[in-house]
């Protein structure tokens, strides 16, 4: 790749771009931005010697509801968790069908049938690559109760949709928000959307404790519920006295003491990663089989994840190649995901096959996710525009 055809930009602020021991340059999937501030908040709860689940998780809390603009947020170990106990506290358990997409992660239909009830897939829209409204209407069955929409890569769903969907059908809504930290949708933030929500603070995320999840709802008794089952289903101050089975879905203090640092600096980041997709935007315009992450109305993305799809009779090489030739130039890329979740064994063991969900399986061959978080200067993003532009222009469609 030859440096010199980089495009040159100034940085959306003073971060220098890392080389490895060579010199040459490195461009990062994704990094935590921890700073001073993050290692003073958990030096003084280490000091404290009151590390587990206590006050930093309280404030915690607090804090994530207002930001969201939820009466509630209860806080837990991960986000597969904070999934698995908002279904249980959303009443969802054995016999009951929960309609979802098959394009996210695996813990979003893992935690359904860790709750006991089916996952029902149904086609994403290949425009958004979310969940589509009328193939989730298509799925649902009597015993459908529930609607488990994910807010892929940081995009909020066509939740007008969904709502209406839901009013029609009785059903509950519930938002996987684990990759939408700050999106909105009508002016209203991820989280707020439906009857509850679950987020998680896992390392790569737009915000992090480490590890950590959280829920958030309007909702008493889901939000009560919840309490309880990440506490072996003891009563909320009843110590020893157990309601029903429940976990140790706790978060720590520790974690909590990141997150709210995180909190606080989450509108800046993520201003960053809109200053990095609108480069991209930029500079990646008009690049044949080259799909950009669509511009929705009404819904302002979070950008976990800047996800372009490789067209191969258009663009010339496969998503696979373009990776490949990326990571020679040291730009790292991620592949969210590489096959759609129905074909793992535990959902063929439903009945689901290849074939069944035809958007999802051929996006999921074309997705590749490029560097796009507030790690990022705007040389770095024009270097990794300058890369893909290369690749393109040597490609024979
Ligand atoms: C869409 C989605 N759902 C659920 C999860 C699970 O969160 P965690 O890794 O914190 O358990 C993730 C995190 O990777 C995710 O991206």
């Amino acid at each position: 790749m030859r440096a010199a055809r980089m495009h040159r930009e100034a940085g959306p602020r003073g971060a220098s771009p890392r080389t490895d021991a060579e010199g040459r340059r490195m461009v990062t999937l994704a990094r935590p931005c921890i700073g001073m501030e993050e290692k003073r908040a958990v030096m003084e709860v280490l000091d404290s010697g009151a590390i587990a689940q206590g006050p930093k998780v309280l404030a915690f809390e607090e804090s994530f509801a207002a930001y969201c603009g939820t009466k509630h947020a209860v806080a837990l170990a991960n986000g597969t968790v904070a999934l698995h106990a908002m279904l249980l506290a959303a009443g969802i358990g054995n016999g009951d069908e929960v309609v979802t997409t098959p394009l996210s992660f695996a813990a979003t239909a893992n935690a359904v049938l860790m709750a006991g009830a089916k996952p029902v897939f149904a086609d994403i829209d290949p425009s958004t690559m979310n969940l589509d409204p009328e193939n989730a209407c298509a799925a649902l069955t009597p015993r459908t109760c529930a609607l488990l929409v994910v807010h892929l890569y940081g995009l909020p769903c066509d939740m007008d949709s969904f709502q209406s969907l839901a009013e029609r059908g009785n059903l509950l809504v519930l938002e996987d928000s684990c990759q939408a930290h700050g999106a909105t949708y009508r002016g209203r933030r991820a989280g707020s959307l439906g009857d509850a929500a679950c987020f998680s603070f896992y390392a790569t995320k737009n915000m992090t404790c480490g590890e950590g999840g959280m829920i958030t709802t309007f909702d008493d008794g889901i939000a009560e519920r919840a309490r309880r089952l990440r506490f072996h289903g003891q009563d909320n101050g009843g110590k020893y006295i157990y309601r029903e089975l429940g976990f140790n879905y706790r978060m720590t203090d520790i974690a909590a003491a990141l997150g709210l640092c995180q909190l606080e600096k989450l509108p800046s980041m993520n201003d960053l990663r809109h200053t990095n997709a609108s480069l991209y935007r930029r500079l990646l315009a008009g690049i044949p089989g080259l799909i950009l992450p669509p511009v929705v109305q009404g819904a302002e993305h979070a950008y976990h994840q800047f996800t372009v799809r490789v067209v191969r009779k258009d663009f010339g090489l496969d998503r696979d190649e373009l990776a490949r030739a990326l990571s020679r130039s040291g730009v790292e890329t991620g592949i969210h995901y590489p096959l759609p979740l129905h074909v793992y064994p535990q959902f063929t063991a439903l009945g689901y096959r290849w074939g069944d969900f035809p958007n999802a399986e051929r996006v999921s061959g074309e997705v590749l996710s490029l560097p796009v978080g507030p790690h990022l200067c705007g040389e770095d993003i024009a270097y990794v525009a300058a890369c893909i532009r290369e690749v393109a222009e040597h490609a024979v469609p």
